[in-house]
């Protein structure tokens, strides 16, 4: 059986810690197993000290306190008779104990010891249900972190009729601190903010079905973040999957399809506080999901990087520069996939420079290309027997042009090689896209900023927003003849965002 007691450590430099557990116990207690979380301070002390005592009480209001970390000022303890360690005095009786085992392979590690003295300080009180309930309160009040919010309230609800009815003033008083701190550590634990860049995708590498030799890759491709438009979501623990703002239905789709796949039973609320339009070439649906599934990592204290948060979500499935741009920024180049489920390895990551912008230009009537549309176009693809040649060509565009480039700070020939790189990537999709670019609004725009001397220009995925990459002296001027030239349009001057996701509390 589970005997809940109040347990004594010591650290290597003497520290004392007390702490509520509940070890596995048989009637004879000579031996019994302690299974403390590797994140308790019970569990590191008897690592570095594997002696202790266990103490069994009727104090529910130490138990209490005790409970919630550290206590201060210590309760009367005096020193253990057969071990290196504390005795509580006031306790009913203690079984001093040394360590035998250590099997510390899981999150809940089990820790055998041998009771080597005990003692009888006084009488148990008796069975009291309010001391009960303040035991049940305080392991509840331990696990708020894990626990969904309406759990907990309502379990909080029955043991307070308890304590109502069968308290002394010490349970009483026990119960409350447990209701205080609970309402304390909920306010500490509001709500996840996480805000991300959104992605442009300058085009794929290589496709599924071209013959490039062995291994062959599929996709792989490169592309930047940008630092607007923004998608700022902030997640709540909720008793149900809920969303609200731009994207809401798509959001809170992530958040279920994220909580299942994580096993957890926590459900979240996630406010969309910003998200540009959905299916415009801004990656945003990437960006998105793993925003959500952040949050939710986070609110349940797990920290997974982005290609398993992706993995969560099933984003990822095609390019995986969305998702290596939410981890770090930057101008990302990945050499594609071996398997459809693999997500394409980063192959290289660059700070895209301070003093260059990027304008996006976004119109107003358009979305791109996306699901089955997008299917089909790779089916299309597979037919065409000139791609192993351009994904040659591209590749020596990125490596001999593009990345030395951009080391170098040389705008004209980093801007030049991605505009070829941008219409060789569209030519492999002519057939499905009816040329280039997927529209003549497109087409328009981009003919339009090179006629004004811009070199770095092209679509973004699958479109419809046009990029270009220019001086940040040029930037405004720019825009501004761009808004006389182009219509039903909106032009953003966007820098390069060279870091991942920013996650805080606000
Ligand atoms: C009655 C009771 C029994 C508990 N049993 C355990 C246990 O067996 N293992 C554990 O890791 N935490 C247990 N806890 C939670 C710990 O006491 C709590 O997390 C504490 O903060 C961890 O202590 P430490 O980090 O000071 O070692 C229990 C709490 C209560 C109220």
């Amino acid at each position: 059986m589970i005997l809940e007691g109040i347990v004594t450590t010591q650290s290597a430099v003497g520290e004392i810690n007390i702490a509520p557990m509940g070890p596995r116990v048989d009637a004879d207690m000579t031996r019994f197993l302690l299974r403390p979380f590797n994140t308790s301070t019970t569990y590191r002390n008897l690592r570095e000290h594997g002696e202790g005592v266990l103490h069994v009480t009727d104090d529910t209001l130490l138990l209490a306190r005790a409970a919630l970390g550290r206590l201060d000022p210590l309760p009367p303890l005096i020193p253990a008779r057969s071990v290196r360690g504390w005795v509580l005095p006031g306790a009913c009786r203690c079984y001093e104990f040394r360590v035998l085992s250590i099997d510390d392979r899981t999150e809940r590690v089990s820790i055998e010891v041998e009771v080597v003295d005990s003692q009888t300080f006084r009488d148990f009180f008796g069975f009291n249900r309010a001391k009960h309930a303040v035991v049940e309160a305080a392991i509840l009040a331990t696990r708020v972190h894990l626990l969904p919010r309406a759990e907990i309230d309502a379990e909080f609800a029955k043991l307070a009729m308890i304590v109502q009815k069968t308290a002394g003033e010490q349970e009483r008083q026990a119960f409350e601190f447990l209701r205080t701190q609970v309402g304390l550590l909920r306010e500490s634990e509001g709500p996840i903010r996480i805000r991300t860049a959104s992605r442009l995708h300058f085009g794929l590498l290589s496709l599924p079905g071209c013959d490039h030799g062995s291994p062959q890759r599929m996709f792989g491709g490169i592309g930047m973040m940008v630092d607007q438009p923004s998608v700022e979501v902030l997640v709540h623990k909720s008793e149900r999957f809920t969303a609200e703002g731009p994207l809401a239905d798509r959001a809170a789709q992530f958040a279920e399809r994220c909580a299942a796949s994580l096993g957890l039973s926590q459900a979240v609320h996630v406010q969309v506080v910003h998200a540009p339009p959905d299916h415009v070439g801004l990656g945003v649906g990437t960006q998105l999901g793993l925003a959500v599934a952040r949050g939710i990592a986070e609110l349940t204290g797990q920290k997974p990087d982005a290609v398993s948060l992706a993995k969560h979500v099933g984003r990822g499935l095609r390019s995986a520069i969305g998702v290596h741009g939410f981890d770090g920024g930057g101008f990302l180049v990945e050499g594609g996939k071996l398997a459809e489920s693999d997500i394409s390895p980063l192959v290289g990551r660059w700070d895209f420079p301070d003093d260059w912008r990027v304008l996006l230009i976004l119109p107003k009537h358009l979305t791109g290309a996306h699901g089955l549309h997008e299917l089909g176009a790779f089916a299309d693809l597979q037919r065409q027997s000139a791609l192993p040649l351009a994904t040659d060509a591209m590749s020596r565009l990125i490596l001999l042009a593009m990345i030395p480039a951009l080391l170098e700070r040389n705008l004209n020939v980093f801007s030049d090689a991605l505009y070829e790189y941008n219409r060789k990537a569209g030519e492999m999709f002519r057939d499905a896209q009816g040329g280039i670019y997927a529209d003549p609004w497109i087409t328009h725009a981009v003919e339009t900023l090179r006629d004004l001397g811009v070199r770095g220009v092209g679509q973004s995925s699958w479109g419809p927003a046009v990029f270009a990459i220019v001086h940040q002296t040029d930037a405004e001027p720019l825009a501004a003849q761009l808004a006389e030239r182009v219509e039903h349009r909106e032009i953003i001057v966007a820098r390069g965002c060279n870091q991942g996701a920013i996650v805080a509390r606000p």
